[in-house]
This record gives C-alpha cells, structure tokens and sequence, in this order.
C-alpha cells in the first residue's frame, strides 16, 4: 500500500466518527445516508436518518409508501427533490431490479438523485470496490497535499482529482478510504482554518509546507443570491386556512405553503392593486389586512423576504383550483417546507 494511503487509514482507525450508518452494509442504509449528506450537515442528519429508516426499513417499504408521506419524514431536511428521488429510487429498486439492491457502478448511478459522487460512496461503502467519491471535501484534501491551484469548481479538475483518489485507495479498504478522507476534510482539513498539527500527512502535504493553506482550494466565486419580494397572504376563513402547492420554486413542488405575491416594485402598492392582485391570482375577494411582520429565508441561490398579510374577512369568488382550505388542525400533518413554517409560526398559525 501506498505510504500516504497507509497514514491516512491509520489515522481514521482511532480518529473516525461513530456514525450511524458506520454500523451496516446495507447498501439501501447507506444510499440512504449518502442523500440526506448531500446538502444536510451530519449531525443534522443522524436524527433523520433513524427516523426513516425505522419507518422504511427497505428499498421496497419505501417504493410502497405514498409520496406525502415520504415528504414529511424528510420536513426540516429541505432540498426535497432528494426526497423524491430517492422515492423514485425505491421504485426503481423494486421494480427494475426485483427489490435487491443494483451492484454494479453503472446500474447505482442511473438511479434517480445519484450522481457520480454519490454512486462512488454507494459502491466503495457497502460493497468495497475502489470507486472514488469526490465531494467538496475530499477536493480540498486533495488538492492541498497536492499543492493544485487548479479552480474545483470546473468539472475537468474534479475528473482529474477523482483520478488522484482512485490510484491511492487501497485494494479491499476502499470504504474506510473514501471516509476517511471525508472525516479528514471534516474535522481537520477544514476551509478556513485547517488543524495541520493534527494532520497524519502534514508532512506530505505541498499546501502545508508551502504556508498555502489559506489559498488551496482555489473556487471561483458563486453569484450573489438574488433576493425575491412576496406578500405572504395568511387567509382565514371559518377555522380554515389557505393553502397550496403551487409556488414561485418548482423545488417545493407537491409541498403545501400559503399564496405568496410576488411584489415587483416594493414600495408600498395601493391597498386596492393588492386587492385585484389577489382576486386575479386566487379568486378571493379580501376585504381587510393585517400586516404581521416579515420573515426571510435564505435558499441556495435565492433569498425570500416575505412580508406578512393577514386576512381575516374576505369574500370567495371563483377559488382558483390550485388554492385548497385545510383545517388549522390539520396542517401539522402536512409536509410544508421551513420557509413557510416560519411564515406560520410568525404569523400564529404554527
Ligand atoms: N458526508 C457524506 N458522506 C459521508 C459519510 N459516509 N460519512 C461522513 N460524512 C459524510
């Protein structure tokens, strides 16, 4: 085994974390795990991951459950596309591939929701075979001890960086390697201000003996997200509330919230602009408003400032059909996505 390679593993023996799923090979668990880490940090993500698993044991429990409810276990997680496709992804298991588990590289990846990194942890965690997984922290533990300057946001570095990880994992620890290089990028190797001193390869690293740490990984800088303005209308009639599924973002598709406008101009409109804003989009005549103060919430690529509207006497016309009253009492049972749980919790409702 490569000398670097043997650190590293040595390292992970004493210093790896006690996860969850650390503790199976069920490749289903792990595909699981591998999801909800996508975007969702670990600690985060243990309470879930027990949760569903308790309720979807395997591939085949989760292929038959109802969408709504696959959606609500995964509630607080948010990007609930990975939600769904892992749904999608059960199916498929279950009806492509007779409810076991698809062992080759190919066969994983074209399951929905599983890109390149997520196929390579699948198959070098629960089976053991040397596929690299290359997330954003196993880039800069690469790209340090290599000492690379090369952008990591471009798919050509991450290519050339997979190949790296691939040469170094040795035969039959394939899993433990992949992780340990998540836990090194994890709680050493940090971003801003790596632990170099506890580092098993410092002396192996060109970042650390050329004092680049603070400049590798080189990543081109992301734009700003952009900020949308809403009217959050909170409308309530006999012990109902309003509600759909239909939103400005297609990634809260099937998830309920409240009708939002969005305000181009966000000086104040006239109250009546409001009002035929309202009757032309929902149907409903709203007679009164209430302002109930402003919640935000930041998306990846997006912020919402949300400004909230009671509505308390209104007047239904012709309810357009993707707007449905739902009983307060019920909407606890609800998937609905944090960014309109804080509309309801601020507005009284949650
Ligand atoms: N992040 C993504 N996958 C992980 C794993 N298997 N262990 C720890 N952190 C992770």
């Amino acid at each position: 085994m490569e000398a670097l390679s043997e650190k590293l593993l040595n390292w992970y023996k004493t210093n790896k974390r006690d996860l969850p799923w650390r503790h199976t090979s069920d490749p289903y668990a792990i595909l699981v795990s591998e999801i909800m880490l996508q975007q969702t940090r670990v600690d985060t993500v243990i309470s879930y991951y027990h949760r569903f698993l308790e309720r979807f044991p395997t591939a085949a429990a989760l292929a038959l459950a109802q969408e709504d409810e696959v959606l609500n276990l995964w509630k607080g997680l948010g990007y609930y596309s990975r939600a769904r496709n892992l749904h999608r992804a059960a199916k498929k298991i279950l009806h492509e591939h007779q409810g076991r588990f698809p062992e080759s590289f190919e066969q994983v990846r074209k399951l929905p929701g599983v890109g390149d990194y997520t196929a390579g942890a699948v198959m070098s965690i629960a089976f053991n075979l040397p596929f690299p997984a290359v997330d954003g922290n196993v880039l800069r533990v690469i790209a340090r001890i290599n000492g690379l300057d090369n952008d990591i946001a471009l798919p050509e570095t991450k290519k050339l960086i997979s190949g790296i990880v691939k040469e170094m994992i040795p035969e039959d620890r394939a899993g433990d390697f992949t992780q340990t290089l998540m836990d090194l990028g994890a709680t050493v190797c940090i971003p801003t201000t790596p632990s170099c001193d506890k580092c098993p390869v410092s002396f192996d690293c060109r970042a650390n003996k050329e004092q680049k740490t603070d400049i590798l990984p080189v990543k081109q800088k992301k734009s700003k997200p952009q900020t949308q303005h809403f009217y959050a209308l909170l409308i309530v009639h006999g012990h109902k509330l309003l509600m759909t599924r239909n939103h400005p973002r297609t990634l809260l598709k099937n998830l309920w919230g409240v009708p939002l406008i969005e305000r181009e101009n966000i000086d104040e409109p006239p109250a009546e602009k409001l009002q035929e804003q309202i009757l032309d989009k929902i149907g409903i005549e709203v007679l009164s408003f209430q302002a109930m103060g402003k919640v935000k919430h930041v998306f990846t690529h997006r912020i919402w400032e949300m400004e909230i509207l009671s509505c308390s006497k209104c007047s239904i016309h012709d309810l357009k059909q993707e707007y449905q009253w739902v009983s307060l009492e019920s909407i606890d049972e609800l998937p609905i996505p944090t960014a309109f749980t804080k509309l309801l919790r601020a507005g009284g409702l949650g």
